[in-house]
């Protein structure tokens, strides 16, 4: 068989607030025989996701740190080139952890077919289908219990988990939908592609101060929060009684080398018998079994009908893959950034 061999981004030094590029090298390896079965993997998009920031840092969190030297593993989505798996026959689209690469070999076990998605890229099971979308799921379904009738907040409102809050939230019956980003061009879609009610840029003004004059006396039943910090306090100030706030992300203080200060309105939790709750994608899907399956089912149907559209941000090549990351961090992506490779 022909010499295979692979780029790979790997972490060399630990991130002091913003990563740069001087904390990545790009390295060429080169792979041995395929072994029984083993694959060999094309990729075709890789993922760059706020929660690989935590993971550049030593400190504890619930996923382990990157080791210096390690490759940057995370999702990635490619085609079989080369097999000797049978499962896993030559062009056989795949979705795998291996992260910052163009190409890999490994055990088949270590990637899952994905049924191709007619007239779609692969990218979708990197957001929309995946990982992203699936966390907007589950927290507005098993950690808000959003019902039909309620006004949600939505932080973060443009980026990969947003715009698919905000589309969930509509396909389970929310009435009303506010939702936060950082641009003006964000705000403007968020109104006019996504049906967003209110739309509120945090930069213009303190977010508090814009999401209190916006709703008048309305209140919010429900806030899936993706920035923690300001938009938090923010969200305290409009809950509705009985409330339910789902804190799926803290992005605002990723990058921060001082701890942020808190919510400076935590009594409004008594007062108005709120219900707070963070959560990991991956233990609520594994506390409930059948949401997953449920989750992609009912996804793959509004995707088809043309109720949810995937919001992407492409960069190309793999070398361009620590700038996309960056970028990400601070806002350079409207729905789910991913690089195409290969
Ligand atoms: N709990 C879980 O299991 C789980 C799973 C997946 C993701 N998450 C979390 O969900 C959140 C969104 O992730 P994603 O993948 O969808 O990323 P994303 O929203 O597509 O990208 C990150 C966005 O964060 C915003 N941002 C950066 N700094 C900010 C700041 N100081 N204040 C307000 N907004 C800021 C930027 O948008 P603007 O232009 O609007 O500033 C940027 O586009 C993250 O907090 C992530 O950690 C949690």
């Amino acid at each position: 068989m022909s010499p295979f061999t692979s780029s790979k981004i790997r972490l060399t030094s630990r991130p002091e607030g913003k990563p740069t590029p001087e904390d990545f090298s790009i390295d060429q390896v080169a792979h041995g025989e395929l072994e029984p079965g083993q694959v060999r993997v094309s990729n075709e998009f890789i993922s760059v996701d706020p929660y690989m920031r935590g993971r550049m840092n030593a400190g504890r969190s619930y996923v382990k740190p990157y080791g210096l030297g390690e490759t940057i593993t995370g999702g990635a989505v490619g085609r079989v080139v080369q097999s000797a798996a049978d499962d896993l026959p030559e062009g056989t689209a795949v979705l795998h952890q291996h992260g910052w690469t163009d190409a890999v070999q490994d055990d088949a076990s270590t990637f899952q077919a994905v049924p191709e998605l007619d007239g779609l890229p692969l990218s979708l099971y990197l957001g929309l289908l995946g990982m992203p979308g699936l966390t907007a799921y589950v927290g507005l379904t098993r950690v808000a219990e959003l019902r039909p009738g309620d006004s949600l907040f939505v932080s973060g409102a443009a980026g990969a988990v947003g715009t698919a809050v905000g589309q969930i939230a509509r396909q389970l019956g929310a009435a009303r939908l506010i939702g936060s980003a950082g641009s003006a061009e964000k705000v403007s879609l968020l109104k006019d592609k996504y049906g967003f009610d209110v739309a509120l840029n945090y930069r213009d003004a303190p977010i508090r101060e814009q999401l209190v004059r916006a709703l008048e006396h309305e209140g919010v039943d429900v806030f899936y929060d993706n920035v923690g910090g300001d938009h938090l306090e923010a969200a305290l100030e409009v809950m509705n009684d009985f409330g339910r706030l789902a804190l799926c992300g803290a992005i605002s203080s990723y990058n921060a080398t001082e701890r942020p200060a808190g919510p400076d309105n935590m009594g409004n939790m008594v007062t108005r018998r709120l219900r707070m709750q963070g959560f990991i994608v991956a233990e609520v899907a594994s506390e409930h079994p059948e949401v997953t399956e449920e989750f992609r089912e009912r996804m793959t149907g509004w995707l088809s009908a043309g109720d949810v559209t995937a919001e992407e941000t492409v960069v190309e090549g793999l070398e361009h893959t620590v700038d996309a990351f960056v970028d990400m961090m601070r806002g350079g992506n409207t729905g789910k950034m991913v690089v195409r490779v290969g």
